[in-house]
């Protein structure tokens, strides 16, 4: 995904950015000592636990761990992915994205395809004014005008070339509309309308660009619902409907997931304005993860038949590796044979909102589906439970989670855990860099990062790559990135392990408070990795010394071998 912005792009992005104007201009910021502080925008507080580092160009909170740099910020507080956030950056720049030769470019779909969209909604929108029949079925649904102008819901006549006509003067617009399955081909290349008398409910993105559409028949045709297929803007596993509505809100405080668009429209027009849905897919780990970013709490509601269970029990597990410190998952389950959009029609707003209010916590949801599927009172069933549960907690980041979890777990199958008692403040010491052990390799890397001009004392010394010492080839790596461009910043060294393995650890490096006098750096970090290389011959020393053992060592190796006895004797 990354790869296809140019990596140099990204860092002279980063490098035109000043982390402390960006957030300054959305989270007024005080001068603290050398960096700037405020009361953290990702969770709330009444003294400023959240700062800013200008040498850095970082954020980091001490209240609830977040942390990152320019793009990451855009990302976390404007809730956009990350090449949206590129893309902001870059407008705020006057900046063009290249986009590297041989790769399609990561977003496709031009500004055209966003108006031709907005002109197919605004073509159903007049639609329904102008037919009886779709204005009566929308009113026997409950829709009153201000929802269905709230979320442009349309209607598509009953004609094959409404849309085609419109919007498809020219060869390029028909192959536009095709591309967009606003039109469809048969066998003979003729082109028609794809929706057709059809209720329309236009798919905004979270920036609010229509991107597709869902179509319910007016009567009792199949399918019920016709779905725009996958398109360079529209991609399922990604969106949610109702999102970029429910983001209008002053302040959302929780999410609802529910099933279907009339749900949310529904839901919407009783006055509850938090509901969005998947569209017609499982609610995927990108869905989960798209909603934390946005707020801390979502609830599942889904019905209470098998297949609602099942859909929620499918949430849950994408939810799982989503769920950090701070955030929160509960479940409701609707009476069999209703959905949202019939209950809060039947018994109102207070009285759907008192469900949500007793909505199950995840782990009681957890643990109560797991114990329905296994006898817990045999030690087969014990031991089931133990593992299924075991494989299932371990995805979760949240140490917090995890530990509760896991002491759940523990009572049920009766078999008490041995753990260090937790403080009140669990989950911000959990969460803060200090609770990283720190070795030789990570104080080495943590200075590095935070040090960038560090990389030219080091030595260079590419046979430590051979040396088994976890996190070597990263500390060497990292010296590389910077001996190629010595002026990047911590912020910007980040960024080029963003979306991999090391990511989390490297931040908390970053972030580590080494307590170094600043004129005593260089020795320091000196000393670290000599204590590194000096670990690396011990290992060269013992390989040779075992392999004198066993057959005959080269004359370079008995070379190097006396080498390495006569410099561990000299220390
Ligand atoms: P439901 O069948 O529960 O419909 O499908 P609904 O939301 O209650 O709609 P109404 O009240 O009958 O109008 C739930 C969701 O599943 C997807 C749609 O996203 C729908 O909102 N679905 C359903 C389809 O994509 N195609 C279908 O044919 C049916
Ligand atoms: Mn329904």
């Amino acid at each position: 995904m990354a790869g296809q912005i140019p990596r140099p792009f990204i860092d002279d992005l980063l490098a035109r950015t000043d982390i402390v104007e960006l957030i300054d201009q959305r989270v007024p910021l005080k001068k603290a000592g050398k960096n700037y502080a405020a009361c953290c925008p990702f969770h709330s507080e009444k003294s400023p636990s959240f700062t800013v580092s200008a040498d850095k160009q970082f954020y980091h909170c001490f209240g609830c761990g977040a942390h990152g740099n320019a793009i990451s910020f855009m990302m976390a507080f404007e809730q956009l992915e990350f090449v949206e956030a590129i893309e902001e950056l870059a407008k705020m720049h006057h900046l063009e994205i290249p986009r590297e030769a041989g790769h399609k470019p990561y977003v496709q779909g031009s500004v055209d395809d966003y108006n031709q969209m907005d002109k197919a909604t605004k073509i159903y929108q007049q639609q329904l004014t102008l037919s009886a029949t779709a204005k009566a079925y929308a009113a026997k649904r409950g829709l009153s005008e201000r929802t269905i102008d709230k979320y442009a819901i349309g209607y598509a006549p009953d004609s094959w070339d409404l849309v085609l006509k419109q919007l498809g003067q020219s060869r390029p617009a028909r192959d536009q509309l095709f591309e967009l399955k606003l039109t469809n081909r048969n066998e003979n290349g003729r082109e028609y309308d794809f929706f057709r008398d059809r209720l329309m409910f236009p798919i905004r993105d979270k920036r609010g660009r229509v991107i597709g559409f869902g179509g319910r028949v007016l009567g009792d045709g199949t399918p019920k619902y016709l779905n725009s297929p996958e398109t360079r803007l529209f991609h399922k596993g990604r969106e949610l409907y109702g999102l970029f509505e429910a983001r209008q809100q002053e302040r959302v405080s929780q999410l609802l997931v529910v099933e279907g668009y009339m749900d949310v429209v529904m839901l919407s027009e009783h006055g509850i304005d938090f509901a969005v849905a998947c569209l017609g897919t499982a609610t995927s780990s990108e869905h989960m993860q798209t909603m934390f970013r946005f707020c801390p709490t979502i609830i599942c509601c889904y019905d209470g038949d098998r297949a609602g269970r099942d859909a929620a029990w499918r949430a849950l597990q994408s939810a799982l590796p989503n769920l950090k410190d701070g955030v929160e998952l509960k479940f409701v389950f609707l009476p069999d044979g209703e959905d949202p959009d019939s209950l809060v029609s039947k018994e109102g707003k207070d009285a759907f909102l008192l469900r949500l209010n007793e909505a199950l916590p995840l782990s009681t949801y957890l643990f109560d589906r797991l114990l329905s599927e296994m006898d817990v009172t045999s030690d087969a069933g014990k031991s089931a439970l133990w593992s299924k549960a075991n494989e299932m907690i371990s995805t979760i980041p949240s140490e917090f989670y995890r530990e509760a979890l896991l002491d759940k777990l523990a009572n049920l199958v009766g078999r008490p855990r041995t753990v260090q008692t937790r403080t009140k403040n669990a989950r911000a010491v959990a969460n803060t860099p200090q609770s990283t052990k720190i070795t030789p390799m990570r104080r080495a890397i943590a200075l590095l990062l935070q040090q960038p001009l560090l990389a030219k004392a080091m030595p260079v010394a590419p046979e430590l790559n051979d040396a088994n010492i976890p996190g070597v080839q990263l500390l060497l790596s990292i010296q590389q990135r910077l001996l190629e461009r010595p002026e990047l910043t911590t912020a910007q060294l980040l960024e080029h392990w963003r979306d991999t393995p090391e990511y989390g650890i490297l931040a908390k490096l970053a972030l580590w408070d080494h307590q170094v006098a600043e004129e005593q750096l260089t020795q320091e970090f000196l000393d670290t990795f000599r204590s590194i290389e000096d670990q690396y011959l011990q290992q060269r020393l013992e390989s040779l010394q075992r392999k004198d053992q066993l057959s005959k060592l080269s004359v370079a190796e008995r070379h190097e071998y006396a080498m390495l006895l006569k410099a561990f004797k000299s220390k």
